[in-house]
């Protein structure tokens, strides 16, 4: 398949693009697209078919289900069996935006869409082509984060160029993304709002609107034998090909501990990298050291993560360490990403 890829700036919208971008979901194609959050792979979320061809282009397991994206409060309504009270005020507060919510569904989502769940995950989104597209494709586009399982979601055009090339049939280009990890996800079919994954909004947001809001148990922890709820975060996600380590520690012994195991790692030949912070970086040996930013700028680290995984993977880094960040706020957000990269490899110093 050839793979069109267009540029649509979200100042100047080329509506014409907009409406053959919506036509390709329509007929049960897939266009990837710019949301704040991460860049999505989208279809028709009320076609079977067109979910089935997300799971083929991704390499994704069918039973891990897809969010579904409206662009419209109005369109919430037929795809949801109810909207609780709770939901109604989180939308009012966070939406569009990227928060991401779990209904009760109703019929006229195909389960092929919701991994065979009896639930649906809704966003609504505030990126302005996203919001653009999804009203051109008929109001509920299906869009996983676009990347091919496994590897870092991705937040410019070239890393979704680069794992769905030939796979789908267009790509628009909106430039770099605002926040750089996925949507927070929340559970409202639980007896208590349940933090699914963490992200954006974070925690202290959402129990500021709830009062008292839960997390699954299994989110910051390594695999602790129980089913994490939201399927997807039971894979091992957002991973560098390269062996990632992450150091947890004070900042001078940290620099020490990693240059010690970079010297016995590049006398066996490997090529090494780092993930540091803009104070540390220039202390490292590592054959490629990059910083996700100032460490007390936690929107710039989150917005810098995924492309440093990704470079490290250019790079063809064989062995990879990062530093630790703080889990309070959106630190939360970065850790279970990091930690899940790094398949839990943890060093503490
Ligand atoms: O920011 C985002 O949410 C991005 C952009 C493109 O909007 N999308 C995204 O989708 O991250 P994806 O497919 O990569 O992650 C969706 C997560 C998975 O972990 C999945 O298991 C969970 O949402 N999920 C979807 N439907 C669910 C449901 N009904 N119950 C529990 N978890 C669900
Ligand atoms: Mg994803």
């Amino acid at each position: 398949m050839n793979t069109k890829v267009i540029r649509i700036d979200e100042q100047h919208m080329d509506t014409a693009l907009i409406e053959e971008a919506g036509s390709i979901i329509k007929a049960g194609g897939l266009v990837a697209f710019p949301t704040e959050t991460v860049y999505g792979l989208g279809g028709d979320a009320l076609n079977p078919q067109s979910s089935e061809k997300i799971y083929s282009a991704k390499g994704r397991p069918s039973d891990n289900p897809l969010i579904v994206h409206i662009a419209d409060m109005e369109k919430l309504n037929a795809i949801v069996r109810e909207v609780p009270e709770n939901a109604w005020k989180l939308a009012e507060r966070f939406w569009p935006g990227p928060l991401t919510m779990i209904f009760y569904k109703s019929e006229l989502v195909p389960r092929e869409t919701t991994g065979g769940l009896d639930t649906v995950a809704v966003r609504m989104p505030v990126h302005p082509v996203a919001r653009a597209l999804i009203r051109a494709a008929g109001g509920y586009v299906a869009a996983p984060s676009a990347n091919r399982s496994g590897r870092p979601s991705p937040t410019v055009a070239k890393y979704v160029i680069e794992d769905m090339d030939g796979r789908i049939e267009m790509v628009i280009d909106g430039g770099d993304v605002e926040i750089g990890l996925e949507s927070t996800i929340i559970d409202l079919t639980s007896e208590k709002p349940t933090i699914l994954r963490p992200g954006y909004i974070t925690e202290q947001k959402l129990a500021q609107v709830l009062g008292e809001v839960a997390q699954d148990r299994t989110m910051m922890c390594a695999d602790s034998g129980q089913a994490p709820k939201a399927p997807g975060m039971k894979y091992r996600h957002y991973a560098p090909k390269g062996e990632l380590t992450i150091v947890d520690g004070e900042e001078g012994c940290v620099v020490e501990y990693i240059n010690t195991q970079i010297g016995q790692k590049k006398k066996d030949n490997k090529k090494t990298g780092v993930i540091g912070t803009d104070t540390s970086i220039t202390q490292y040996q590592a054959d490629v050291c990059r910083s996700v930013g100032n460490r007390n700028d936690e929107a710039e680290i989150a917005r810098e993560l995924y492309r440093v995984l990704r470079e490290m993977d250019d790079e063809n880094v064989e062995i990879i360490y990062a530093e630790s960040f703080g889990t309070v706020g959106l630190g939360q957000a970065i850790m279970n990403r990091l930690l899940k990269a790094a398949g839990h490899r943890v060093v503490h110093i």
